[in-house]
């Protein structure tokens, strides 16, 4: 039997797992400010989600699913996003039919891509994602974006910057599809298969492609600012200008297209420019989506949201040397030397922790100094100690591991006098 994990996916270590939940409690911190409610959909979901939601032309859909059959023939897809299964239980739920609208949904969970694994890229990953779903106002466009600054700063990233674009609405990207087609079709024999399949599904997607990055095409193709009608530039200003308000930096890239094909108007990406990050510098992508609500037979309404994983945050966080804050939980440690005292500890244990305190112990009969050692690597803030004689004479001994002080404290007394000070 091969006892290995499965390619693109990592174990989170104990170590490693305080700090996933150190940035899960920021993420629901600075969601909850937002007034956006976590929902939790399923893992998997029928396949036809994906496939109309993110679309059949992207890369997610025809090549990175992990998709089967159940045992009744139903096709099946582990989740690669969240976006689709969350406008599936919009419309499921009549969620258009709550009276406070929009809509303001957050989610944390894994997703499932069968991507080649590099750094930074992962078949399994957990995504923090914000979709708000029934306002067409480019304030909560710029609420969402300024959602995700604020996540990376309350991190405590310095290096991170905005990058924002628009697809425009309808009309402006029916006139700018034309135009990429003009532009690419004489010449889309020297592009790659995907992309030539794209030529008319989806041009747009053409500016996406990894392969053809550096194709001279790519530099001269008509970009979609050129193509706005009015409603869709004013309204993209009224996004730029909110995010000047806020006092947000962003940089506007017309390339930027994005890999999902649920994406009109506002788009957007969050990348680390910290030296020594890896190759793949996107922290978070994001945009608007109206239509897909409609798409799943809801009535219309508009949708913005975003996406970031966990493993790209922590690695930008390692990028910039930042180090969280985080507290290690043991108020005390027991060191029981002999037979009665280690039968009166398993009382004193749950006492402290039914008042509170966290509390743990020797289970493996060492020395009292391997005892105080493990204390010390535990960075236990006290440590009791009862002996034969201690509970003879109905007392323990109360160090502090930071002081080094110690004191006899009455046994009879002792939650009431521990309370006073190891809080
Ligand atoms: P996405 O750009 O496919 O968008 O993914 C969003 C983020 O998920 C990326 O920026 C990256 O942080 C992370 N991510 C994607 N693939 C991997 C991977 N293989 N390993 C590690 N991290 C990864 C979406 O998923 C959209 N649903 C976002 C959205 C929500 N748009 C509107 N609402």
């Amino acid at each position: 039997m091969k006892v290995q994990i499965p390619r693109g996916t990592q174990d989170i270590l104990p170590g490693q797992a305080k700090i996933w939940q150190w940035l899960e409690e920021k993420m629901r911190e600075v969601t909850n400010k937002y007034h956006f409610e976590e929902i939790r959909t399923p893992i998997f979901e029928h396949t036809e989600i994906f496939a109309r939601g993110v679309g059949d032309t992207t890369d997610i859909v025809q090549k990175e699913m992990y998709s089967f059959q159940d045992r009744s023939g139903r096709d099946l897809t582990l989740r690669p996003e969240g976006t689709a299964a969350v406008v599936r239980s919009f419309v499921e739920n009549k969620m258009y039919g709550d009276p406070n609208q929009p809509v303001k949904l957050f989610y944390i969970g894994p997703m499932f891509r069968y991507e080649r694994p590099q750094s930074g890229r992962y078949r399994q990953f957990v995504q923090f994602g914000v979709e708000a779903l029934g306002s067409q106002d480019p304030a909560i466009d710029a609420e969402v974006i300024s959602l995700a600054m604020n996540i990376y700063r309350e991190a405590g990233l310095k290096n991170v910057h905005l990058v924002i674009n628009s697809l425009g609405d309808k009309e402006s990207r029916a006139k700018h599809r034309e135009a990429l087609i003009n532009h690419f079709r004489p010449r889309i024999g020297e592009f790659c298969e995907d992309c030539q399949n794209r030529l008319e599904k989806n041009p747009l997607r053409i500016l996406d492609c990894k392969v053809d990055r550096e194709h001279e095409l790519m530099k001269t193709a008509p970009s979609i600012l050129e193509y706005f009608n009015d409603e869709s530039k004013v309204y993209f200003d009224k996004v730029c200008q909110y995010l000047t308000d806020l006092g947000i930096e962003y940089t506007i890239d017309s390339t930027l297209v994005r890999g999902l094909d649920y994406y009109n108007a506002t788009t957007f990406e969050i990348m680390s420019s910290a030296p020594g990050f890896g190759a793949i510098t996107t922290l978070c992508g994001g945009g608007r989506y109206n239509g897909l609500v409609e798409e799943f037979g809801g009535p219309e309404t508009p949708g913005i949201g975003f996406a970031l994983s966990i493993e790209r945050l922590i690695a930008a966080l390692e990028a910039e040397q930042v180090q969280p804050d985080i507290h290690n939980g043991l108020d005390f440690y027991v060191v029981a030397l002999g037979e009665r005292a280690k039968d009166y500890s398993v009382k004193l244990l749950s006492e402290l922790r039914n008042n509170g305190f966290s509390a743990d112990r020797d289970y493996t009969g060492r020395k009292m100094k391997a005892q105080l050692k493990s204390a010390d690597r535990l960075h236990a803030k006290f440590v009791v100690i009862i002996g034969e004689d201690e509970l003879d004479g109905g007392i323990v001994q109360l160090k502090n591991m930071e002081t080094g002080e110690q004191k006899e404290i009455k046994l009879a007394t002792f939650i009431e006098e521990i309370k006073q000070f190891a809080v």
